[in-house]
């Protein structure tokens, strides 16, 4: 095998091995932190609202609202917090929209499972 071929070889694996991490990452990391108040669908943990009185509606991430809410909009919140939602500060700007991303996905029904 030439040279130029193991290299080209080796970048295909490095790549699909980084796309990877990154899905996983965000799937992850909603289901540590997320879950407990947005439930695993997104559609927001019946319990959690009541305890925090809030409505479901508010736990809610995957209504139409949300979806179709600036993009801007959904990172401020999940950066600075918003009443009881907690703030999320330490996250770099790739794992905010990772996580957007995976959340949007539930959204449409085209987040991996
Ligand atoms: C302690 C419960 C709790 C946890 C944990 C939590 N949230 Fe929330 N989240 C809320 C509440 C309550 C709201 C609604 C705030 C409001 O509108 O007053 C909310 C709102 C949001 C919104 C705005 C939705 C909209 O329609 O504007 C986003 C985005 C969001 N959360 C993402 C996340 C993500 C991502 C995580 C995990 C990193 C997370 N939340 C963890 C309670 C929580």
């Amino acid at each position: 095998m030439k040279i130029s071929s193991v290299l080209l070889l080796l970048g295909v694996f490095l790549f699909a091995g980084l796309a990877y991490a990154e899905t996983f990452a965000a799937k992850e990391y909603f289901e540590r932190k997320c879950v407990s108040c947005h439930a695993a669908d997104g559609g927001g943990d019946v319990d959690k609202a009541k305890f925090l009185g809030v409505t479901i509606d508010q736990l809610n991430l995957v209504k139409t609202e949300t979806i179709n809410a600036k993009r801007e909009n959904l990172k401020t919140v999940l950066l600075d917090g918003k009443n009881s939602m907690p703030a999320y500060r330490k996250l770099k700007e790739g794992e905010v929209d990772a996580l957007i991303d995976y959340m949007l996905g539930l959204g449409r029904g085209i987040a991996k499972k």
